[in-house]
């Protein structure tokens, strides 16, 4: 198979894998960049005693930086660069787990919570079972397990924040707070509908509608987010934020699960309800 038509039949294979069909390279260029951030988010919340740990860390943001450098440059993928990123993706959860069993064990302590850890190595298992291209064979319940996922994501990146706001922050608190419920029964909800989705109705129109709210309500957040970032940059925030970056990051991740589902609401056309 000549190297064009080998980088064309992996897309269409990684394409096929995903709900809404997004383009294979957007997706790897997207999770690429949001890996290597999580490692400098890593070193940033190290405690100054583990230098060998913040080393392991900005290992892993080089890394990253140097495949995010080539996916950005490239207009294919390769088999050769998929299989260096599924690497480095392993090794990088790997290193997530072990700081994970450092933290619940107390061998390490510092300002790195669990739950963010946690957190950020489901995101690299997502992008790792991507590029494992893990087809469901139910696109409905695809549909909602994806849904479900970013429902958790968004409910805890509200989490994050209210716990690194100043608690003088009153007016943003009680705003994200509000948000945080809001978030918390749309996962529920999630999990319900894809729960019932299992039994492989031939239409299901509340999905339809709750695919529209969660559009809208991923909107609010994404655009909370965006404020909240405008407001770190220019040090109209106060918080323990240690980077605006992570702010940034947070709004983009709202973004790419906001372009999922406006692919998922075209999806999901045939199973409205006559
Ligand atoms: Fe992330
Ligand atoms: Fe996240």
């Amino acid at each position: 198979m000549s190297e064009h038509k080998e980088a064309e039949a992996l897309e269409a294979g990684l394409l096929s894998s995903f709900p809404g069909g997004r383009e294979a390279m957007a997706e790897v260029r997207f999770w690429v960049r949001i890996l290597k951030e999580h490692s400098l988010f890593i070193s940033l919340s190290l405690p100054c005693s583990r230098q060998d740990l913040i080393a392991e860390a900005q290992r892993f943001y080089n890394l990253f930086q140097g495949l995010q450098d080539r996916v950005e440059c490239t207009a294919r993928l390769d088999q050769r660069l998929i299989d260096e990123i599924r690497h480095a993706v392993e090794a990088l959860i790997a290193f997530k787990r072990s700081l994970m069993r450092m933290l619940v064990t107390c061998e390490l302590r510092g300002p790195l919570y669990p739950l963010l850890l946690d957190h950020i190595t489901r995101e690299a298992i997502h992008f790792l079972d991507f590029l494992n291209r893990r087809p469901c064979s139910d696109t409905l319940v695809a549909i909602l397990s994806e849904q479900a996922f970013f429902l958790r994501i968004m409910k805890e990146h509200i989490e994050f924040i209210i716990s690194l706001l100043d608690p003088s922050e009153r007016e943003l608190l009680t705003q994200a707070q509000a948000s945080r419920e809001v978030f918390s029964d749309l996962l529920e909800t999630a999990r319900d509908l894809k729960s019932m989705a299992e039994s492989r109705p031939e239409s299901f129109g509340t999905v339809v509608r709750f695919t529209e709210t969660v559009i809208q309500r991923v909107t609010e957040l994404r655009n909370f987010k965006a404020t909240a970032h405008e407001l770190a940059v220019l040090c109209r925030l106060l918080s323990a934020i240690p980077d605006p970056l992570l702010l940034d990051h947070v709004r983009r991740e709202a973004d790419k699960f906001l372009q999922e589902l406006k692919d998922m609401r075209a999806m999901l056309k045939r199973w409205e309800s006559c």
